[in-house]
């Protein structure tokens, strides 16, 4: 099989080692699965290989692609690379897309600059692209407009649209519900199928299964097993891959029931339209104290828009949310399906939480226990939300709001971008939370495992 891509002692280095020394061997048509823990520097490898590890981190080491070492290559040289040769797919579609441009005149920009083609046929090429993603009503709307899911097929588009031989797309299937993943994969394998590259890193076990080829497991800037898909995932030999495969949800225990507390929240005849199109109608909710509702739905079905309007975010079009009165409006919270829009870009992780802290007159101390309790580093909190991964990041959010001490609590996805077993922790902290304190949770998720071991009921959107 040829090979199209040779990583030889990458390492990643900021004051301290992140990545230790790794090498990987990428070839046409086979796909190679990075596997493991939040923080591992599965990102920071991916951006290594492009070249486009952010300020402050540098990486040693070799990347050959056709005989040619990239880490010496002059950057502009590299860049000429970007889209027409590799393509990186980043962990969060927002950072990837442009706020202010059209998702279909993004996918049609690279299209265009990158693949040559004339403006009328960049449209239609990403006019067909956004099709074939099920995304044919995209093609107008901001990003801001799109769900996450659907962030997520644009930026793919998007990255694809310059046919690279080599793809590199991280966690490029969170989010999404089973079919789409499994349209996300099955796009992955086709680009194998043609004789390209593929490496894919992802936290879905399922998502490895399918790919196929081979997995790399990391843990702690190491690379602790390897081997073919079907080896590894079948019969791991290092404990850390055993205790991921065993963390999948359905081998999880099923929280016991709770005796329902007072009602928190109740909705009633909610109806909302999004882009002329109702999204539900006739919607009556009952949340109590304590209990955890699991929600369900595809990609784009308007969990995120139901979390708005319980919050009173978003105003319904008919309906009524009513919301147990005499509690402050701070404790009812929403976690973000994206973790970055819980925090202002540019202050230091503690500088937000310090300003949070003495506005809610709370304790400080409070933040370092549920650090401890979510395994966060306290060297995280001197940097900047874009300087941590983004799993640690999906728990600083966590973390801001729990801060808050809700009694009424959205979490939209609040696990899509951690490996299993720092889901099944932050989950066991989450129900913890909610039986412990008498929070109301309702808990968004694809996986129909995880909400089958979690929640007390569900409701599905349609
Ligand atoms: N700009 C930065 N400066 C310093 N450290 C960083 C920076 N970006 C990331 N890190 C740290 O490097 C380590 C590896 O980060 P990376 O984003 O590669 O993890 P990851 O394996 O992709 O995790 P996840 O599964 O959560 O996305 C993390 O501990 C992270 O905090
Ligand atoms: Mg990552």
């Amino acid at each position: 099989m040829t090979v199209l891509l040779t990583v030889e002692d990458l390492t990643v280095v900021s004051t301290d080692a992140i990545l230790r020394p790794t090498g990987l061997t990428l070839r046409a048509g086979r796909p190679l699965t990075i596997l493991g823990q939040t923080g591992s520097g599965k990102s920071l490898l991916a951006q290594a290989i492009m070249g486009v590890l952010p300020d402050g981190l540098s990486a040693a080491g070799r990347v050959l692609l056709d005989g040619r070492d990239l880490l010496a290559m002059p950057m502009a040289e590299r860049r000429a690379l970007w889209g027409r040769t590799i393509g990186l797919l980043p962990q969060e579609p927002w950072l990837a897309l442009d706020p202010t441009m059209r998702a279909g005149a993004q996918v049609a920009e690279t299209h265009r600059l990158v693949a040559g083609l004339t403006a009328a046929e960049a449209d239609a090429a990403a006019r067909a692209d956004l099709a074939h993603l099920g995304l044919a009503d995209a093609f107008g709307k901001l990003p801001g407009e799109l769900s996450g899911g659907m962030a997520q097929r644009v930026a793919f588009a998007a990255a694809r649209a310059g046919r690279g031989r080599i793809v590199i797309a991280d966690e490029p299937t969170k989010g999404l519900d089973a079919d789409r993943r499994d349209d996300a994969v099955a796009l992955l394998l086709r680009e194998v199928e043609e004789g390209g590259g593929l490496l894919t890193i992802t936290h879905d076990v399922a998502v490895a299964r399918q790919l196929g080829g081979d997995v790399m497991v990391m843990r702690e800037g190491e690379v602790v097993e390897q081997g073919p898909a079907e080896e590894v995932l079948r019969a791991p030999r290092s404990a850390y891959a055993r205790d991921l495969l065993a963390a999948e949800p359905s081998s999880w225990p099923k929280l016991p029931p709770r005796p329902a507390g007072e009602p928190m929240l109740r909705a009633r005849g909610l109806a909302k339209a999004r882009g002329g199109k109702p999204l539900f109608d006739g919607l009556d909710l009952e949340i109590r104290a304590g209990e955890i509702v699991g929600v369900g739905g595809p990609s784009g079905c308007g969990k995120s828009t139901l979390g708005g309007l319980l919050l009173g975010l978003v105003a319904p079009d008919r309906g009524s949310v009513w919301r147990k009165p005499g509690i402050g409006r701070h404790r009812f919270q929403k976690l973000y399906q994206d973790p970055p829009a819980a925090f202002p870009p540019h202050g230091s992780l503690r500088q937000t939480l310090t300003d949070l802290v003495r506005l809610h007159r709370l304790d400080w101390s409070e933040v370092e226990r549920l650090m401890d309790r979510l395994r966060l580093s306290p060297t995280l909190l001197d940097r900047r939300p874009r300087e941590v991964s983004g799993g640690e990041l999906q728990r600083l959010a966590l973390l801001r709001v729990l801060l808050l001490d809700p009694v009424f609590l959205f979490a939209d996805e609040p696990t899509s971008r951690l490996d299993l077993v720092t889901q099944q922790e932050t989950v066991a902290l989450l129900t913890g939370i909610a039986r412990d304190r008498g929070c109301a949770v309702l808990l968004v998720s694809h996986d129909a495992g995880l909400l089958d071991r979690t929640a007390d009921r569900r409701i599905a959107l349609a």
